[in-house]
């Protein structure tokens, strides 16, 4: 049995989707079933929210392999940022030793240090390290920027196409290497089969480098790109969370992870070394449509 946590995001999807076809047995630790589509009647569901530990043990019964994808780059009602990276994933390995599971894959974020400008990457570092120090035989990916048709980055661009121009927070010149998240789930399937040869830890990176301009000209469909500067960026998105809360569309902690690049000077190698051809932003902007 494959445990996904974040099984109803970008990457948990097309994971869930691939995992299914193949008959695999499936659980999904969901907060709300609906968000899973069409997929949640070829899964176990287990209830459960990175907020609350003890759901994790129900979700881990007869678990072999964990894929923990669930995480926020907000804070949410019930947590902050760092308790849902951090100490969640803290929690969802000793509950997985516990549980007997053998293996554990986890997403951290490239670059990911404890000296991060971003309170993601700081507490990815952390997750990160509970997972490196963890007695189960572990896989840690760490992608740049990730992308899907409705994602988090994408449906927010997809959402202001009626604008008249796209509207940018700063001067968009951090760097990424854009990874759609059906080739990062062909990277999880590939490393669920090579089992024991797995690599123990692989960056995930698109084929070109692309500015964060660069990227939203290419979302944009030809309107103009408005940069908004920094300051007044991260004010009017402080304000909206405030008063928004959680229904926020974006908010200054989402958006400041495109003021920091993302990049690995080895490119896309450890995907091509999983056997992916990963495909390039605009190829896949223009097959979505
Ligand atoms: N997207 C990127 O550019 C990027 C870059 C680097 C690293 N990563 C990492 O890669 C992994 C996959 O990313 P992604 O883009 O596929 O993520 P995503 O689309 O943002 O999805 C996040 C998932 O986490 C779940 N989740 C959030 N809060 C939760 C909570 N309190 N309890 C239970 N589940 C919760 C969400 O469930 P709901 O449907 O209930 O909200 C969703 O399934 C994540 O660990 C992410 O941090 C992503």
């Amino acid at each position: 049995m494959i445990l996904v946590t974040g099984a109803t995001g970008q990457v948990g999807s097309a994971l869930v989707r691939r995992l299914a076809d193949r008959g695999a047995q499936v659980r999904c630790l969901v907060r709300d079933p609906r968000r899973l589509g069409a997929e949640r009647v070829r899964v176990q569901i287990a209830l459960g929210d990175l907020t609350d530990p003890p759901s994790f043990r129900n979700a881990l019964r007869g678990v072999g392999t964990v894929v923990h994808l669930a995480a926020s780059g907000r804070d949410q009602l019930g947590g902050s940022i760092e308790e849902l990276n951090a100490i969640a994933t803290w929690r969802m390995v000793e509950a997985a030793e516990r549980a007997g599971v053998e293996r554990f894959v986890f997403f951290s974020a490239l670059g990911a240090s404890t000296h991060h400008r971003t309170r993601l990457h700081r507490s990815k570092a952390l997750a990160e390290q509970v997972v490196a120090d963890s007695s189960l035989q572990t896989t840690i990916f760490a992608p740049s920027m990730l992308y899907a048709h409705g994602g988090r980055w994408l449906g927010v661009h997809q959402r202001m196409g009626l604008l008249p121009v796209a509207p940018m927070s700063g001067l968009g010149r951090a760097r990424f290497q854009p990874l759609w998240a059906e080739d990062a789930a062909a990277c999880v399937m590939a490393a669920l089969d090579r089992d024991g040869a797995a690599p123990e830890r692989a960056d995930l990176a698109g084929p070109e480098t692309l500015t964060h301009e660069a990227m939203v000209r290419r979302a944009a469909r030809g309107r103009p790109v408005l940069p908004v500067p920094t300051p007044v960026a991260r004010a009017l998105l402080r304000v909206t969370e405030a008063a928004m809360r959680s229904t926020a569309p974006a908010t200054w902690d989402e958006a400041e992870l495109f003021e920091v690049s993302m990049t690995t000077p080895r490119g896309s190698a450890a995907v091509e070394a999983l056997g992916v051809r990963p495909r390039r932003m605009g190829e896949v902007l223009r097959a979505l449509g």
